[in-house]
């Protein structure tokens, strides 16, 4: 089965196709996935000099660049469209825009071409994509920790999600991002920070940890920021010494609070396996804290960690093995909760 993904929820236009058998045991394992193409075009030059990401900016860019990026990919596949078994694209949650030019360039290739269309959660693409890559068997426990959401579930299977927690202010992501902009370590803030921290004394700054020790597994980062920026105003950030130690400070308090989160999640919820995925699942000093942890820890490659259009594919394929196609009157969904009982 083979099954081109298309993602442009957000700053990055990707396009990527994968290859799996057809057939998978009940439960969709064993999992494993072949990477045919994989391109991304990173819009970062054109929402640098604003600091953050400009929604009409965003789409306009995907609009010119996906088909081009279509073809590369049959291209790097060697492969023509008829050679597919279904199109994916991400149907949200994500800027309206940006998915709007997804579903629709989607749509028109499966109805173009008589393929199946699938439409992807953006948040279903993060957490199955360690399934391409790794021998992940449903039922797991996922850390998902990305620039808009902070979620800790249990994934059963496509579309079979339990929500144990979430933020109830920030994403941790968006707390990196507004870190590094603090600190004028341009965007995005998350490797920049990460950089930054190499060299740093964690020591140095006391900074708080929303929710550590507290019962559940939500999350809150909006204390920790803005303890960040009072930190900030104390500083020079011409001082490379202090900038590298509250990097380190902060980094460590997010481990901090990630780690404690996930112990009360396999308290409630137990599993032999965790995963943690989104684009802060690509920071190694966090990967490095969440391993310690106790249970099998598997993170997708770093490279599957920001968004991309493979964990869309892949996703995808994963929903066409389950015969769950949608409809080409699917309308884009700018809020698409992963659990069927949260409305958030
Ligand atoms: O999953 P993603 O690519 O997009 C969303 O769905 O939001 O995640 C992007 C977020 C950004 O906030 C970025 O700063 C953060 O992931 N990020 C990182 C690292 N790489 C990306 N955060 C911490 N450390 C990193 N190395
Ligand atoms: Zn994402």
């Amino acid at each position: 089965m083979r099954v081109l993904g298309i993602e442009t929820s957000c700053d990055e236009t990707a396009v990527a196709i994968v290859e799996a058998p057809a057939a998978s045991a009940p439960l969709g394992n064993p999992p494993g996935g072949k990477i045919l193409a994989n391109v991304v075009y990173s819009q970062m030059t054109e929402h640098r000099r604003f600091g953050g990401v400009v929604p009409e900016i965003a789409a306009r860019a995907h609009l010119e660049r996906l088909d081009g990026l279509v073809a590369e990919a049959l291209a790097e596949a060697k492969l023509d469209l008829a050679e597919l078994d279904g199109i994916a694209a991400t149907g949200g949650p994500g800027l309206i825009g940006g998915v709007m030019v997804g579903v629709m360039t989607a749509k028109a290739m499966a109805f173009a071409h008589d393929k199946p269309f699938l439409a992807v959660n953006h948040l279903e693409g993060h957490a199955l994509s360690v399934r391409l890559t790794e021998d992940v068997a449903f039922p797991y426990l996922l850390l998902l920790v990305s620039g808009g959401h902070c979620q800790l579930l249990t994934v059963r299977g496509p579309g079979d999600f339990a929500r144990l927690g979430t933020t109830i202010d920030d994403a941790v992501g968006e707390c990196f991002d507004k870190t590094a902009k603090l600190l004028g370590l341009g965007f995005p803030g998350g490797p920049a920070v990460e950089r930054a921290a190499q060299g740093g004394d964690a020591d140095r700054f006391q900074l708080p940890r929303p929710m550590w020790k507290k019962p559940g597994c939500d999350f809150s980062f909006s204390g920790l920021k803005t303890a960040v920026r009072q930190a900030v105003e104390k500083l020079s950030r011409d001082d490379e010494q202090a900038v590298a130690d509250l990097c380190a400070s902060f980094q460590r308090t997010v481990g901090d609070v990630l780690v404690d989160r996930c112990t009360n999640a396999l308290a409630v919820a137990p599993n032999d396996t965790l995963v943690v995925a989104g684009g802060v699942a690509a920071n190694a000093y966090l990967r490095g804290r969440l391993e310690k942890l106790g249970p099998r820890f598997v993170a997708p490659p770093v490279k599957l960690c920001t968004d991309n259009g493979a964990m869309i594919a892949w996703a995808g394929l994963e929903r066409l093995r389950l015969g769950k196609t949608d409809s080409l009157d699917f309308r884009p969904r700018p809020r698409w909760p992963l659990d069927v009982e949260s409305r958030t």
